[in-house]
């Protein structure tokens, strides 16, 4: 090896590995280049060997490969070092308090009417209901006649309703739906149907859209202490009164025979369900009338059945002692507010309601 030669790889070792231990990512490449790139030094004393002696490039060879060798490897324990510097970086700036509380958003309120629909359906579904619906839009037929009410008769001028072009009727109760069930299920039935209805009437306590939930159980040997057992645990559950008075006074229902409105015991000057002397209606019942059952073609000399049908927003307004009917539909923030109920705990039946 030439003294010449000797000089140029102490030159470069000496340029280049204290300025490769002090390097910066992009100084780094730049020197990687500078020195092991196509033109860099290094490489060019590489390609210098072809063009000497064969003794003479067996010495040089060992001693440039040397220097290869060193640069390399000071280039990577560099490059591991910057890149662990990086990733602590990237860490302590990308740091994730999990322990953090939620900032207080803006909560959201299960409406109260909703919430009584969870309420029923829980405690329907303990007694093994299954839960329905049906459409807002009803023909004629589901709503009236199937129903056993034909077109002349006067229990339609106490449903007037919103008439469609097409004949149909925005649903004046939620009674259609024990037509559509009775016409695609084979007894044993038991149903619960919560859901929107529609009548021309607009007051104090009346609104043009309401709620009701309907009730349908069909089977053999279905009789009315079935139907009182039934009302009686259900209102029981809802109002929480254990041993709440029910009580079944006569009247009349297209659809039922017998028909009966259902009153619960309560006490009118206090509000409190379940005390004092004084009745209240919360809805209608009976026993499925036999041409219900036969429009629906079911033989009504096999099974028996027995239907109630309840208004939510009294039931509503009972339980929470809310006054006027008009503000469930208003949405206004401070009464929602004030009556909603949390979505983070749901309605179960596991402690009561
Ligand atoms: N559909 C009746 C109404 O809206 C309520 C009703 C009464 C439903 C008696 C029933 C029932 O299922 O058996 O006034």
């Amino acid at each position: 090896m030439t003294n010449m030669l000797a000089d140029e790889l102490n030159n470069i070792r000496q340029g280049a590995l204290p300025a490769i231990a002090a390097a910066d990512a992009a100084s780094l490449e730049e020197l990687r280049v500078s020195l092991m790139g196509k033109t860099g030094s290094v490489t060019q004393l590489l390609k210098s060997l072809g063009t000497m002696e064969a003794e003479a490039r067996k010495a040089a060879g060992a001693e440039i490969n040397q220097l290869k060798t060193e640069i390399t490897e000071c280039l990577a324990a560099r490059r591991a070092v910057l890149d662990a510097a990086a990733l602590e970086a990237r860490l302590a700036a990308e740091r994730l308090d999990v322990t953090q509380p939620p900032r207080p958003e803006p909560a959201g309120a299960i409406h109260p009417l909703s919430r009584t629909m969870e309420e029923i359906a829980a405690i329907f579904s303990a007694m093994g209901f299954a839960i329905k619906d049906g459409p807002d839009i009803e023909s004629d037929w589901h709503n009236f006649s199937a129903l056993n009410i034909p077109g002349h008769h006067p229990a339609r001028a106490m449903m007037d309703t919103f008439y469609l072009t097409g004949g149909e009727v925005l649903r004046t109760h939620t009674s259609p739906v024990q037509i559509r069930t009775l016409l695609n299920e084979q007894p044993p039935i038991r149903i619960i149907v919560p859901g929107r209805t529609f009548r021309s009437d607009h007051d104090a306590t009346h609104s043009p859209m309401f709620h009701q939930c309907e009730g349908l159980v069909v089977g053999e040997g279905i009789t009315l202490g079935h139907l009182k057992g039934c009302l009686t645990d259900f209102l029981s559950a809802y109002f929480d009164v254990p041993s709440l008075p029910v009580r079944l006074r006569s009247s009349y229902f297209p659809f039922t025979e017998p028909s009966m409105e259902v009153d619960i015991g309560w006490n009118k000057k206090t509000g409190e369900i379940g005390g004092g002397t004084d009745w209240l209606e919360i809805g209608g019942s009976g026993m499925v009338h036999p041409n219900v059952l036969a429009n629906c073609g079911i033989d009504p000399r096999q099974y028996q059945g027995f239907a109630f049908g309840v208004g939510l927003e009294r039931l509503t307004m009972l339980k929470h002692g809310i006054a006027d009917l008009r503000l469930f539909y208003e949405s206004d923030v401070r009464w929602l507010r004030h009556y909603g109920f949390s979505p983070l705990a749901p309605a179960t039946l596991h402690e009561g309601f």
